[in-house]
Protein backbone atom coordinates (compact mmCIF):
# COMPACT_ATOMS: atom_id res chain seq x y z
CA UNK A 1 0.00 0.00 0.00
CA UNK A 2 2.85 2.66 1.05
CA UNK A 3 5.82 3.27 -0.93
CA UNK A 4 8.46 5.23 0.24
CA UNK A 5 9.96 7.73 -2.29
CA UNK A 6 12.79 10.24 -1.64
CA UNK A 7 11.85 13.07 -0.23
CA UNK A 8 11.05 15.82 -2.36
CA UNK A 9 13.40 18.79 -2.33
CA UNK A 10 10.88 21.53 -3.28
CA UNK A 11 6.49 21.58 -2.83
CA UNK A 12 5.40 22.03 -6.21
CA UNK A 13 2.97 19.94 -7.11
CA UNK A 14 3.16 18.26 -10.67
CA UNK A 15 1.16 19.59 -13.37
CA UNK A 16 0.62 16.21 -15.02
CA UNK A 17 -1.65 18.22 -18.30
CA UNK A 18 1.98 19.49 -19.32
CA UNK A 19 2.90 23.42 -19.58
CA UNK A 20 -0.58 24.61 -20.50
CA UNK A 21 -2.19 23.29 -17.90
CA UNK A 22 0.62 24.92 -15.37
CA UNK A 23 -0.01 28.01 -17.33
CA UNK A 24 -3.65 28.12 -16.72
CA UNK A 25 -3.45 27.55 -12.76
CA UNK A 26 -0.62 30.40 -12.64
CA UNK A 27 -3.11 32.48 -14.48
CA UNK A 28 -6.04 31.69 -12.56
CA UNK A 29 -3.89 32.51 -9.12
CA UNK A 30 -2.44 35.58 -11.23
CA UNK A 31 -5.84 37.12 -11.63
CA UNK A 32 -6.77 36.91 -8.07
CA UNK A 33 -5.96 39.92 -5.55
CA UNK A 34 -3.51 40.25 -3.39
CA UNK A 35 -5.48 39.75 -0.23
CA UNK A 36 -7.34 36.75 -1.79
CA UNK A 37 -3.69 34.95 -1.96
CA UNK A 38 -2.20 36.43 1.18
CA UNK A 39 -2.17 34.44 4.78
CA UNK A 40 -2.93 36.86 7.16
CA UNK A 41 -1.29 37.28 10.75
CA UNK A 42 -3.18 39.31 13.43
CA UNK A 43 -0.28 41.21 15.89
CA UNK A 44 -2.01 42.24 19.12
CA UNK A 45 1.01 44.98 19.29
CA UNK A 46 0.73 45.23 23.48
CA UNK A 47 1.43 41.46 23.28
CA UNK A 48 3.90 41.21 20.90
CA UNK A 49 7.50 42.45 21.65
CA UNK A 50 8.63 44.76 24.04
CA UNK A 51 11.29 47.06 24.10
CA UNK A 52 11.56 49.65 26.27
CA UNK A 53 11.23 47.72 29.52
CA UNK A 54 7.44 48.81 30.56
CA UNK A 55 6.06 45.10 30.05
CA UNK A 56 4.34 46.23 26.88
CA UNK A 57 4.84 45.84 23.70
CA UNK A 58 5.24 48.37 20.91
CA UNK A 59 5.71 49.43 16.84
CA UNK A 60 9.57 48.89 17.06
CA UNK A 61 9.50 45.52 18.77
CA UNK A 62 7.54 44.60 15.94
CA UNK A 63 10.08 45.89 13.53
CA UNK A 64 12.58 43.81 15.43
CA UNK A 65 10.67 40.82 15.01
CA UNK A 66 9.90 41.01 11.00
CA UNK A 67 12.58 38.04 10.21
CA UNK A 68 10.12 36.36 12.19
CA UNK A 69 7.14 36.64 9.82
CA UNK A 70 9.35 36.57 6.99
CA UNK A 71 10.50 33.38 7.53
CA UNK A 72 7.26 31.91 8.36
CA UNK A 73 5.69 33.41 4.80
CA UNK A 74 3.30 35.87 6.01
CA UNK A 75 2.01 37.85 3.06
CA UNK A 76 -0.09 40.87 5.39
CA UNK A 77 -0.51 41.86 9.25
CA UNK A 78 -3.64 43.11 10.60
CA UNK A 79 -2.21 45.32 13.54
CA UNK A 80 -4.65 45.63 16.44
CA UNK A 81 -4.98 49.30 17.50
CA UNK A 82 -1.52 51.48 18.12
CA UNK A 83 -3.96 54.82 18.52
CA UNK A 84 -3.99 57.27 21.63
CA UNK A 85 -6.13 55.93 24.26
CA UNK A 86 -6.55 55.46 28.20
CA UNK A 87 -5.93 51.56 27.33
CA UNK A 88 -9.10 50.37 29.48
CA UNK A 89 -9.94 48.02 26.46
CA UNK A 90 -7.05 46.90 25.07
CA UNK A 91 -6.79 50.51 22.86
CA UNK A 92 -9.92 50.43 21.39
CA UNK A 93 -10.65 53.37 23.26
CA UNK A 94 -9.58 55.98 21.36
CA UNK A 95 -9.08 59.55 22.07
CA UNK A 96 -7.04 60.67 18.77
CA UNK A 97 -7.70 58.33 15.63
CA UNK A 98 -5.13 59.64 13.96
CA UNK A 99 -2.17 59.53 16.42
CA UNK A 100 0.09 56.98 17.85
CA UNK A 101 0.21 56.38 21.60
CA UNK A 102 3.59 56.98 22.68
CA UNK A 103 3.21 53.47 24.52
CA UNK A 104 3.53 52.25 21.38
CA UNK A 105 5.96 54.53 19.64
CA UNK A 106 5.32 57.81 17.16
CA UNK A 107 3.96 58.26 13.76
CA UNK A 108 7.67 57.73 12.76
CA UNK A 109 8.04 54.38 14.13
CA UNK A 110 4.60 53.70 12.47
CA UNK A 111 5.89 54.82 9.30
CA UNK A 112 9.21 52.64 9.60
CA UNK A 113 7.32 49.65 10.52
CA UNK A 114 4.79 49.96 7.21
CA UNK A 115 8.37 50.90 5.33
CA UNK A 116 10.07 48.23 6.46
CA UNK A 117 7.09 45.27 6.07
CA UNK A 118 6.20 46.38 2.60
CA UNK A 119 10.50 46.21 1.88
CA UNK A 120 9.62 42.75 2.40
CA UNK A 121 6.88 42.47 -0.01
CA UNK A 122 4.06 41.93 3.34
CA UNK A 123 1.21 44.36 3.49
CA UNK A 124 -0.08 46.57 6.42
CA UNK A 125 -4.25 46.27 7.39
CA UNK A 126 -4.98 48.57 10.50
CA UNK A 127 -7.78 48.01 12.80
CA UNK A 128 -10.30 50.50 12.09
CA UNK A 129 -12.82 51.55 15.56
CA UNK A 130 -15.94 53.85 13.88
CA UNK A 131 -18.76 52.77 16.40
CA UNK A 132 -17.11 54.21 19.65
CA UNK A 133 -14.24 56.29 20.95
CA UNK A 134 -13.26 57.12 24.67
CA UNK A 135 -15.02 59.10 26.76
CA UNK A 136 -11.74 61.24 26.84
CA UNK A 137 -11.61 61.89 23.31
CA UNK A 138 -11.97 65.95 22.30
CA UNK A 139 -15.41 65.31 20.39
CA UNK A 140 -17.26 63.87 23.47
CA UNK A 141 -15.82 66.57 25.81
CA UNK A 142 -17.38 68.79 23.61
CA UNK A 143 -20.53 66.83 23.01
CA UNK A 144 -20.97 66.42 26.42
CA UNK A 145 -20.83 69.94 27.45
CA UNK A 146 -24.21 71.33 26.33
CA UNK A 147 -27.06 69.80 24.55
CA UNK A 148 -26.30 73.12 22.51
CA UNK A 149 -22.59 72.18 21.71
CA UNK A 150 -22.67 71.32 17.88
CA UNK A 151 -21.21 68.48 18.49
CA UNK A 152 -23.96 67.19 20.77
CA UNK A 153 -25.82 65.17 17.49
CA UNK A 154 -21.92 63.51 17.26
CA UNK A 155 -22.90 60.63 20.19
CA UNK A 156 -25.91 59.33 21.15
CA UNK A 157 -27.91 60.98 23.45
CA UNK A 158 -31.62 60.19 24.89
CA UNK A 159 -33.89 61.45 27.58
CA UNK A 160 -34.98 59.44 30.90
CA UNK A 161 -37.51 56.68 30.39
CA UNK A 162 -41.21 57.45 31.87
CA UNK A 163 -39.53 56.36 35.55
CA UNK A 164 -36.89 58.69 35.10
CA UNK A 165 -34.20 55.60 34.20
CA UNK A 166 -32.24 54.96 31.01
CA UNK A 167 -34.37 55.40 27.86
CA UNK A 168 -35.18 51.33 27.06
CA UNK A 169 -33.60 48.20 28.01
CA UNK A 170 -30.64 48.03 26.34
CA UNK A 171 -27.89 45.93 27.53
CA UNK A 172 -23.88 46.87 27.15
CA UNK A 173 -22.27 44.61 26.01
CA UNK A 174 -19.74 44.64 29.16
CA UNK A 175 -22.56 44.45 31.59
CA UNK A 176 -25.61 46.60 32.71
CA UNK A 177 -27.39 48.71 30.86
CA UNK A 178 -25.95 50.63 27.31
CA UNK A 179 -27.16 53.93 28.83
CA UNK A 180 -24.76 56.15 30.88
CA UNK A 181 -26.32 58.93 32.73
CA UNK A 182 -24.54 62.63 32.18
CA UNK A 183 -25.56 64.60 35.11
CA UNK A 184 -23.82 67.66 33.13
CA UNK A 185 -26.08 68.09 30.48
CA UNK A 186 -29.32 65.73 31.89
CA UNK A 187 -29.38 63.09 29.70
CA UNK A 188 -28.44 59.39 28.94
CA UNK A 189 -25.41 58.29 26.30
CA UNK A 190 -25.53 55.04 24.53
CA UNK A 191 -22.21 52.75 24.71
CA UNK A 192 -22.55 49.25 23.22
CA UNK A 193 -19.40 48.59 25.23
CA UNK A 194 -17.89 50.06 28.12
CA UNK A 195 -19.20 53.44 29.42
CA UNK A 196 -15.94 55.09 28.83
CA UNK A 197 -16.59 54.21 25.12
CA UNK A 198 -19.62 56.32 23.95
CA UNK A 199 -21.02 55.35 20.43
CA UNK A 200 -20.82 57.60 17.72
CA UNK A 201 -23.63 58.46 16.04
CA UNK A 202 -23.44 57.55 12.14
CA UNK A 203 -26.65 59.43 11.72
CA UNK A 204 -25.24 62.36 11.54
CA UNK A 205 -23.19 62.72 8.14
CA UNK A 206 -20.16 64.86 9.74
CA UNK A 207 -19.32 61.58 12.14
CA UNK A 208 -19.59 59.81 8.76
CA UNK A 209 -16.96 62.41 7.07
CA UNK A 210 -14.81 62.52 10.27
CA UNK A 211 -14.56 58.43 10.12
CA UNK A 212 -14.10 59.00 6.51
CA UNK A 213 -11.15 61.58 7.08
CA UNK A 214 -9.48 59.01 9.22
CA UNK A 215 -9.64 56.23 7.07
CA UNK A 216 -7.98 59.00 4.16
CA UNK A 217 -4.87 59.57 6.91
CA UNK A 218 -3.84 56.27 7.36
CA UNK A 219 -4.15 55.52 3.23
CA UNK A 220 -2.42 58.35 2.54
CA UNK A 221 0.29 57.03 4.52
CA UNK A 222 0.34 53.91 2.51
CA UNK A 223 -1.24 51.05 4.41
CA UNK A 224 -3.30 48.49 2.11
CA UNK A 225 -6.35 48.32 4.03
CA UNK A 226 -8.43 48.07 7.46
CA UNK A 227 -9.79 45.26 9.78
CA UNK A 228 -13.17 46.90 10.68
CA UNK A 229 -14.31 47.00 14.45
CA UNK A 230 -17.95 45.98 15.34
CA UNK A 231 -19.07 46.77 12.41
CA UNK A 232 -23.08 45.22 13.26
CA UNK A 233 -22.90 47.88 15.92
CA UNK A 234 -22.78 50.97 13.76
CA UNK A 235 -26.67 51.95 14.19
CA UNK A 236 -28.87 51.22 17.07
CA UNK A 237 -33.15 51.56 16.01
CA UNK A 238 -33.85 55.19 15.96
CA UNK A 239 -37.55 54.50 18.00
CA UNK A 240 -35.39 52.86 21.03
CA UNK A 241 -37.63 50.16 20.64
CA UNK A 242 -36.95 47.42 23.80
CA UNK A 243 -34.83 44.14 22.80
CA UNK A 244 -36.86 40.73 23.46
CA UNK A 245 -35.50 38.69 26.13
CA UNK A 246 -33.37 35.99 24.03
CA UNK A 247 -36.10 32.52 24.61
CA UNK A 248 -32.77 30.13 24.84
CA UNK A 249 -31.21 32.33 28.01
CA UNK A 250 -30.22 30.22 31.21
CA UNK A 251 -30.39 31.88 34.26
CA UNK A 252 -27.26 29.59 35.00
CA UNK A 253 -25.23 29.76 32.34
CA UNK A 254 -25.83 32.71 29.87
CA UNK A 255 -24.08 36.21 30.69
CA UNK A 256 -26.40 39.02 31.57
CA UNK A 257 -25.42 40.72 28.87
CA UNK A 258 -26.25 37.81 26.40
CA UNK A 259 -30.06 37.56 27.88
CA UNK A 260 -31.53 39.82 25.03
CA UNK A 261 -31.93 39.27 21.50
CA UNK A 262 -30.30 42.19 19.80
CA UNK A 263 -32.86 42.90 17.40
CA UNK A 264 -33.06 46.62 17.52
CA UNK A 265 -28.85 47.54 18.73
CA UNK A 266 -27.33 45.03 16.21
CA UNK A 267 -27.37 44.28 12.19
CA UNK A 268 -29.61 47.31 11.69
CA UNK A 269 -29.85 47.66 7.30
CA UNK A 270 -29.04 51.22 7.98
CA UNK A 271 -25.22 50.11 9.51
CA UNK A 272 -24.88 47.91 6.09
CA UNK A 273 -25.60 51.44 4.10
CA UNK A 274 -22.59 53.05 6.38
CA UNK A 275 -20.36 50.65 5.63
CA UNK A 276 -20.65 50.77 1.75
CA UNK A 277 -19.91 54.40 2.33
CA UNK A 278 -16.67 53.34 4.02
CA UNK A 279 -16.10 50.91 1.04
CA UNK A 280 -16.21 53.73 -1.25
CA UNK A 281 -13.72 55.75 0.72
CA UNK A 282 -11.26 52.10 0.14
CA UNK A 283 -12.12 52.56 -3.74
CA UNK A 284 -10.86 55.97 -3.75
CA UNK A 285 -7.48 54.35 -3.42
CA UNK A 286 -6.23 51.14 -5.55
CA UNK A 287 -6.15 47.75 -4.71
CA UNK A 288 -7.01 47.79 -0.76
CA UNK A 289 -8.55 45.72 1.31
CA UNK A 290 -11.60 46.01 4.10
CA UNK A 291 -12.18 43.42 5.78
CA UNK A 292 -14.90 43.35 8.87
CA UNK A 293 -15.33 41.96 12.31
CA UNK A 294 -19.39 41.29 11.31
CA UNK A 295 -19.81 39.59 14.77
CA UNK A 296 -22.77 37.73 12.58
CA UNK A 297 -23.95 34.31 12.52
CA UNK A 298 -23.30 32.15 9.73
CA UNK A 299 -26.32 32.76 7.86
CA UNK A 300 -26.02 36.86 8.26
CA UNK A 301 -22.39 37.03 6.98
CA UNK A 302 -23.34 37.09 3.26
CA UNK A 303 -25.19 40.28 3.71
CA UNK A 304 -21.67 41.70 4.62
CA UNK A 305 -19.88 41.72 1.04
CA UNK A 306 -22.87 43.99 -0.48
CA UNK A 307 -24.59 43.58 -3.81
CA UNK A 308 -24.87 46.68 -6.14
CA UNK A 309 -23.00 48.75 -3.63
CA UNK A 310 -20.14 46.45 -2.31
CA UNK A 311 -19.33 46.26 1.69
CA UNK A 312 -16.78 44.09 2.72
CA UNK A 313 -14.20 42.16 0.75
CA UNK A 314 -13.38 40.28 4.00
CA UNK A 315 -16.64 39.64 6.48
CA UNK A 316 -14.21 37.81 9.11
CA UNK A 317 -15.76 34.23 9.10
CA UNK A 318 -15.32 32.62 13.05
CA UNK A 319 -17.13 29.54 11.96
CA UNK A 320 -14.00 27.19 12.65
CA UNK A 321 -13.74 29.31 16.14
CA UNK A 322 -17.32 28.50 16.82
CA UNK A 323 -17.48 24.44 15.20
CA UNK A 324 -17.62 21.29 17.55
CA UNK A 325 -14.72 20.48 16.75
CA UNK A 326 -15.52 16.94 14.56
CA UNK A 327 -15.59 15.50 10.86
CA UNK A 328 -19.15 15.40 10.77
CA UNK A 329 -19.99 19.00 12.73
CA UNK A 330 -17.25 20.58 10.84
CA UNK A 331 -17.85 19.79 7.00
CA UNK A 332 -21.79 21.61 7.91
CA UNK A 333 -20.05 24.62 9.32
CA UNK A 334 -17.88 24.65 5.80
CA UNK A 335 -20.65 23.82 3.46
CA UNK A 336 -23.11 26.51 5.72
CA UNK A 337 -20.34 29.00 5.33
CA UNK A 338 -19.84 28.39 1.52
CA UNK A 339 -23.47 28.13 0.75
CA UNK A 340 -24.40 31.53 2.75
CA UNK A 341 -21.62 33.53 0.68
CA UNK A 342 -22.96 35.13 -2.29
CA UNK A 343 -21.47 33.66 -5.90
CA UNK A 344 -18.87 36.68 -6.27
CA UNK A 345 -17.76 36.87 -2.78
CA UNK A 346 -14.28 35.53 -1.18
CA UNK A 347 -14.19 33.17 1.70
CA UNK A 348 -11.85 33.61 4.78
CA UNK A 349 -11.41 31.51 7.38
CA UNK A 350 -9.99 32.43 11.01
CA UNK A 351 -8.34 30.16 13.56
CA UNK A 352 -7.48 32.40 16.01
CA UNK A 353 -7.71 36.34 17.27
CA UNK A 354 -7.95 38.33 20.49
CA UNK A 355 -11.31 38.21 21.26
CA UNK A 356 -11.00 34.51 20.94
CA UNK A 357 -10.00 31.24 23.31
CA UNK A 358 -6.80 29.53 21.87
CA UNK A 359 -7.87 26.76 19.74
CA UNK A 360 -5.17 24.43 21.38
CA UNK A 361 -6.84 24.69 24.59
CA UNK A 362 -10.09 24.41 23.17
CA UNK A 363 -9.62 21.51 20.94
CA UNK A 364 -5.82 20.45 22.00
CA UNK A 365 -2.52 20.68 20.79
CA UNK A 366 -2.65 17.58 18.73
CA UNK A 367 -5.91 18.55 16.92
CA UNK A 368 -4.25 22.62 16.56
CA UNK A 369 -2.05 20.88 13.62
CA UNK A 370 -4.74 19.24 11.92
CA UNK A 371 -6.92 22.97 12.50
CA UNK A 372 -3.73 25.03 10.83
CA UNK A 373 -3.69 22.63 8.01
CA UNK A 374 -7.39 23.15 7.26
CA UNK A 375 -7.45 27.19 7.68
CA UNK A 376 -4.54 26.96 5.14
CA UNK A 377 -6.14 24.83 2.30
CA UNK A 378 -9.66 25.81 2.42
CA UNK A 379 -10.62 27.92 -0.47
CA UNK A 380 -10.47 31.31 1.64
CA UNK A 381 -7.71 33.77 2.63
CA UNK A 382 -6.32 32.36 6.18
CA UNK A 383 -6.01 34.88 9.42
CA UNK A 384 -4.22 33.68 12.13
CA UNK A 385 -2.95 35.13 15.25
CA UNK A 386 0.51 35.75 16.43
CA UNK A 387 1.56 32.88 18.79
CA UNK A 388 -1.12 30.34 17.13
CA UNK A 389 1.99 28.98 14.96
CA UNK A 390 4.11 28.05 18.10
CA UNK A 391 0.36 26.41 19.61
CA UNK A 392 -0.20 29.09 22.72
CA UNK A 393 -2.71 28.27 25.35
CA UNK A 394 -4.86 29.86 27.35
CA UNK A 395 -2.63 31.51 30.04
CA UNK A 396 -4.07 31.10 33.46
CA UNK A 397 -4.54 34.95 34.99
CA UNK A 398 -4.55 35.35 38.73
CA UNK A 399 -7.38 37.37 40.27
CA UNK A 400 -5.30 40.67 40.99
CA UNK A 401 -3.96 40.72 37.31
CA UNK A 402 -6.22 40.28 35.28
CA UNK A 403 -6.68 43.31 32.91
CA UNK A 404 -10.18 42.81 30.74
CA UNK A 405 -12.48 44.79 31.68
CA UNK A 406 -15.22 42.33 29.97
CA UNK A 407 -14.06 40.05 32.98
CA UNK A 408 -14.31 42.35 35.85
CA UNK A 409 -17.42 43.75 34.96
CA UNK A 410 -19.09 40.32 34.28
CA UNK A 411 -16.84 37.76 36.09
CA UNK A 412 -17.73 34.19 36.31
CA UNK A 413 -18.59 33.34 32.91
CA UNK A 414 -15.11 32.30 31.22
CA UNK A 415 -15.30 35.88 29.23
CA UNK A 416 -12.04 37.07 30.43
CA UNK A 417 -9.87 37.73 27.13
CA UNK A 418 -6.23 38.40 29.42
CA UNK A 419 -5.50 34.37 28.76
CA UNK A 420 -5.61 34.25 24.97
CA UNK A 421 -3.54 37.35 24.60
CA UNK A 422 -0.82 36.63 27.32
CA UNK A 423 2.24 37.73 25.53
CA UNK A 424 4.37 35.83 22.77
CA UNK A 425 7.63 33.58 23.71
CA UNK A 426 10.31 34.22 21.56
CA UNK A 427 13.06 32.20 23.46
CA UNK A 428 13.58 30.47 26.89
CA UNK A 429 15.40 33.34 28.25
CA UNK A 430 13.32 35.26 31.38
CA UNK A 431 9.90 36.39 30.45
CA UNK A 432 10.32 34.46 26.79
CA UNK A 433 12.20 37.34 25.24
CA UNK A 434 9.31 39.44 24.94
CA UNK A 435 10.27 42.01 27.64
CA UNK A 436 13.17 42.98 29.67
CA UNK A 437 10.58 44.77 32.31
CA UNK A 438 7.78 43.21 34.51
CA UNK A 439 5.10 41.48 31.40
CA UNK A 440 1.80 43.47 31.37
CA UNK A 441 -0.04 40.08 31.57
CA UNK A 442 1.24 36.48 32.77
CA UNK A 443 3.58 34.21 30.17
CA UNK A 444 2.69 30.45 31.22
CA UNK A 445 4.42 28.48 33.08
CA UNK A 446 5.38 26.47 29.72
CA UNK A 447 7.72 29.06 28.02
CA UNK A 448 10.65 27.40 28.06
CA UNK A 449 9.04 24.57 25.78
CA UNK A 450 6.80 26.49 23.88
CA UNK A 451 8.69 29.69 21.92
CA UNK A 452 9.56 30.59 18.86
CA UNK A 453 13.25 29.65 19.07
CA UNK A 454 12.95 25.72 20.68
CA UNK A 455 10.23 25.57 18.11
CA UNK A 456 12.49 26.44 15.30
CA UNK A 457 14.91 23.63 16.28
CA UNK A 458 12.88 21.15 15.77
CA UNK A 459 11.66 20.49 12.26
CA UNK A 460 8.40 18.45 13.04
CA UNK A 461 7.17 21.53 15.34
CA UNK A 462 3.95 22.93 14.89
CA UNK A 463 5.96 26.70 13.80
CA UNK A 464 7.79 24.56 10.98
CA UNK A 465 4.06 23.10 10.21
CA UNK A 466 2.47 26.34 9.84
CA UNK A 467 5.74 27.43 7.80
CA UNK A 468 5.71 24.16 5.08
CA UNK A 469 1.87 24.84 5.21
CA UNK A 470 2.38 28.42 4.01
CA UNK A 471 4.61 27.31 1.42
CA UNK A 472 2.76 24.72 0.16
CA UNK A 473 -0.08 26.96 -0.30
CA UNK A 474 1.66 29.30 -2.42
CA UNK A 475 3.40 27.00 -4.30
CA UNK A 476 0.42 24.81 -5.25
CA UNK A 477 -1.76 27.14 -7.07
CA UNK A 478 -5.10 25.01 -6.41
CA UNK A 479 -4.32 25.53 -2.94
CA UNK A 480 -4.28 29.21 -3.61
CA UNK A 481 -7.08 29.76 -6.72
CA UNK A 482 -8.89 26.38 -6.96
CA UNK A 483 -12.39 25.56 -6.47
CA UNK A 484 -13.33 23.86 -3.36
CA UNK A 485 -15.13 20.20 -3.83
CA UNK A 486 -16.37 18.62 -0.54
CA UNK A 487 -16.42 14.64 -0.36
CA UNK A 488 -18.48 13.30 2.28
CA UNK A 489 -16.94 12.99 5.58
CA UNK A 490 -16.69 9.45 6.87
CA UNK A 491 -14.94 7.44 9.62
CA UNK A 492 -13.64 11.02 11.48
CA UNK A 493 -12.16 12.03 8.54
CA UNK A 494 -12.73 15.36 7.34
CA UNK A 495 -11.88 15.44 2.91
CA UNK A 496 -12.27 18.00 0.69
CA UNK A 497 -10.69 18.46 -2.68
CA UNK A 498 -9.44 21.47 -3.90
CA UNK A 499 -9.28 21.57 -8.17
CA UNK A 500 -7.83 23.93 -10.62
CA UNK A 501 -6.56 23.07 -14.20
CA UNK A 502 -5.53 19.45 -14.37
CA UNK A 503 -4.37 19.56 -10.36
CA UNK A 504 -6.41 18.10 -7.87
CA UNK A 505 -5.46 18.03 -4.46
CA UNK A 506 -7.24 15.85 -1.60
CA UNK A 507 -7.26 17.12 2.02
CA UNK A 508 -7.77 14.47 4.89
CA UNK A 509 -7.57 15.42 8.27
CA UNK A 510 -8.30 12.89 11.09
CA UNK A 511 -10.30 14.69 13.41
CA UNK A 512 -10.25 11.63 16.03
CA UNK A 513 -6.92 10.41 18.35
CA UNK A 514 -7.36 7.42 17.00
CA UNK A 515 -5.87 6.17 13.79
CA UNK A 516 -8.16 5.88 10.79
CA UNK A 517 -8.12 3.71 7.39
CA UNK A 518 -8.47 6.48 4.62
CA UNK A 519 -9.78 4.96 1.04
CA UNK A 520 -8.81 7.34 -2.03
CA UNK A 521 -9.44 6.21 -5.91
CA UNK A 522 -6.05 5.74 -7.39
CA UNK A 523 -2.84 6.62 -6.49
CA UNK A 524 -2.04 9.77 -5.15
CA UNK A 525 1.10 11.03 -3.73
CA UNK A 526 1.60 12.48 -0.19
CA UNK A 527 2.72 16.16 -0.06
CA UNK A 528 2.60 17.49 3.59
CA UNK A 529 1.58 15.41 6.63
CA UNK A 530 0.70 17.33 9.89
CA UNK A 531 3.68 15.06 11.56
CA UNK A 532 5.76 16.16 8.97
CA UNK A 533 7.21 12.95 8.41
CA UNK A 534 6.14 11.90 5.54
CA UNK A 535 5.86 13.85 2.24
CA UNK A 536 6.83 12.31 -0.74
CA UNK A 537 5.08 8.89 0.36
CA UNK A 538 2.99 7.29 -2.99
CA UNK A 539 -0.54 6.12 -2.06
CA UNK A 540 -2.14 3.60 -3.76
CA UNK A 541 -5.81 2.73 -2.63
CA UNK A 542 -5.47 3.61 0.60
CA UNK A 543 -3.77 5.00 3.54
CA UNK A 544 -3.90 4.86 7.43
CA UNK A 545 -4.03 8.27 9.15
CA UNK A 546 -2.49 8.60 12.47
CA UNK A 547 -4.15 9.82 15.67
CA UNK A 548 -4.82 12.87 15.16
CA UNK A 549 -3.13 13.09 11.63
CA UNK A 550 -4.10 15.46 8.61
CA UNK A 551 -2.51 14.98 5.01
CA UNK A 552 -2.84 16.40 1.69
CA UNK A 553 -2.44 14.59 -1.26
CA UNK A 554 -1.75 15.78 -4.91
CA UNK A 555 -4.38 13.27 -6.93
CA UNK A 556 -3.89 12.07 -10.28
CA UNK A 557 -5.94 14.15 -12.30
C1 LIG B 1 -14.28 44.24 19.16
C2 LIG B 1 -12.85 44.08 19.56
O1 LIG B 1 -12.31 43.00 18.85
C3 LIG B 1 -12.85 43.87 21.05
O2 LIG B 1 -11.58 43.48 21.51
C4 LIG B 1 -13.30 45.14 21.69
O3 LIG B 1 -13.41 44.96 23.09
C5 LIG B 1 -14.67 45.57 21.15
N1 LIG B 1 -14.75 45.45 19.73
C6 LIG B 1 -14.94 47.00 21.50
O4 LIG B 1 -14.16 47.82 20.68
Amino acid sequence: MLQKTPPRRDLRTRTPGGASARRNADEAVARLAWWQKAVFYQIAPLSFQDTDGDGKGDINGIIQRLDHLEWLGIDAVWLCPIYSSPMLDFGYDMVDFCAVDPLFGSLADFDRLLAELHGRGMKLILDFIPNHTSDQHPWFTESRSSRENPKRDWYVWADPGPDGGPPNNWLSRFGGSAWEWDHGSGQYYYHAFLKEQPDLNWRNRDVRRAMADVLRFWLDRGVDGFRVDASAVLAEDELLRDDPPDPKFDAETTPPPQRLTRVFTDDRPESLDYLEELRAVIDEYPDRVLAGEVQGKTNRIGHFYGNDRPRFHLPLNFALLDAKWNAVALQAQIDAYYNAIPDHAWPDWVIGGHDKKRLASTIGKAQARVAAMLALTLKGTPFFFAGDEIGMEQVPIPPDRIRDPFERLVPGYGLNRDPERSPMRWDSGPHGGFTTGEPYLPMGDDVERRNVRTLKDDQRSLLWLYRRLIALRRATPALTAGDHRPLRSRNDILRFERALADQRVLVALNTSPQPRRLDIAGTANLLLSTNLDRDGETIRGATMLRADEGIILALDA
